[in-house]
């Protein structure tokens, strides 16, 4: 594996690559070169044959506090713009098409609460600590926290905590639907988003690509479009080998031995 600064990589399980984001000294503060070290290494486990599922994780202390205040403090208005300041950060919810699961333990605040919603699954402890506390700073969330959070929560819970700077509970994430769900420990937590990234990685490469695209289509197109985009790609998985193999398998009541094609 590559050596990086500020984040670890590492394939705990077959089929599955964790990044580990590592910044201890900073509370995983998301600086510039750290979100870079995060798209290359995310961007080398979506072309990866050995890797079918991605884990975000960051310390039981902390997923991430947020962008890097010390970093963004003397920024102007022209430097954000032109360089289109934080755009980066979304790579991975155009560039990934792995299904990836956030594991949050401790802050998940700001830019960390914001990169925790462009996964595509979020566990998290009981004690996680959410929320898009921007407006203390003087500014609002950048990466898209007035949006997903929104479509998340509801509008009024993501107003009442965008516009007071509050933060939520892990127990308050799972019950409002921010969360898949919350675990009483930190070692329930990574134990079991290990064991539900091992069962995605169980099944067809093919149809876990396509699964992502078309729950991921729902957030930007209106229900009719959706369901037509849905069954075109559910239409198209009739041309694939492991469709054929996982049908076959369970009329013979055995186990599919995908081809991943
Ligand atoms: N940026 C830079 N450094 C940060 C940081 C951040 N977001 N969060 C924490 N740190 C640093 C602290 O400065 C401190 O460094 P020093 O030891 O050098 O002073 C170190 O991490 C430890 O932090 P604390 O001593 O503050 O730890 P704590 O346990 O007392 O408090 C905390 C933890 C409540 C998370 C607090 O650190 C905090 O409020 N952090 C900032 C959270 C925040 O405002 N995030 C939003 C950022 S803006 C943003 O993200 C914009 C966007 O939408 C993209």
């Amino acid at each position: 594996a590559r050596s990086y600064e500020y984040i670890l990589t590492s394939e705990p399980k077959p089929g599955v690559g964790q990044v580990t984001l590592n910044r201890p000294k900073a509370l995983n503060a998301l600086c510039t070169p750290l979100i870079h070290e995060l798209n290359q290494a995310l961007g080398e486990f979506n072309t990866s044959d050995s890797v079918s599922v991605i884990i975000l994780t960051g310390s039981e202390k902390a997923f991430a506090a947020g962008a890097d205040i010390k970093e963004m403090a003397p920024l102007t208005f022209s430097e954000a713009y032109t360089t289109s300041f934080i755009e980066s950060w979304s790579q991975l919810t155009t560039q990934i098409k792995k299904p990836i699961i956030a594991a949050v333990a401790g802050h998940a605040l700001g830019g960390g609460c914001e990169l925790a919603m462009m996964c595509d699954i979020l566990y998290c402890t009981e004690m996680a600590n959410f929320g898009q506390p921007e407006i203390k700073l003087g500014v609002i969330p950048g990466a898209g926290g007035s949006q997903r959070l929104t479509r998340a929560i509801g509008k009024s819970r993501a107003m009442e905590l965008i516009l007071t700077g509050r933060s939520l509970s892990g127990v308050d994430a799972a019950q409002w639907g921010l969360a898949a769900r919350a675990f009483p420990s930190y070692e329930a937590l990574m134990e079991s988003t290990l064991k539900t990234a091992e069962t995605i990685a169980g099944y067809s490469k093919v149809a876990i690509l396509a699964a992502k695209e078309a729950v991921n289509k729902s957030q930007d197109l209106p229900l009719r479009d959706g369901v037509e985009y849905e069954r075109r790609v559910f239409h198209s998985l009739f041309g694939s080998e492991d469709q054929k193999i996982g049908m076959k398998a369970f009329a013979e009541k055995k186990k599919p031995e995908w081809t991943h094609k």
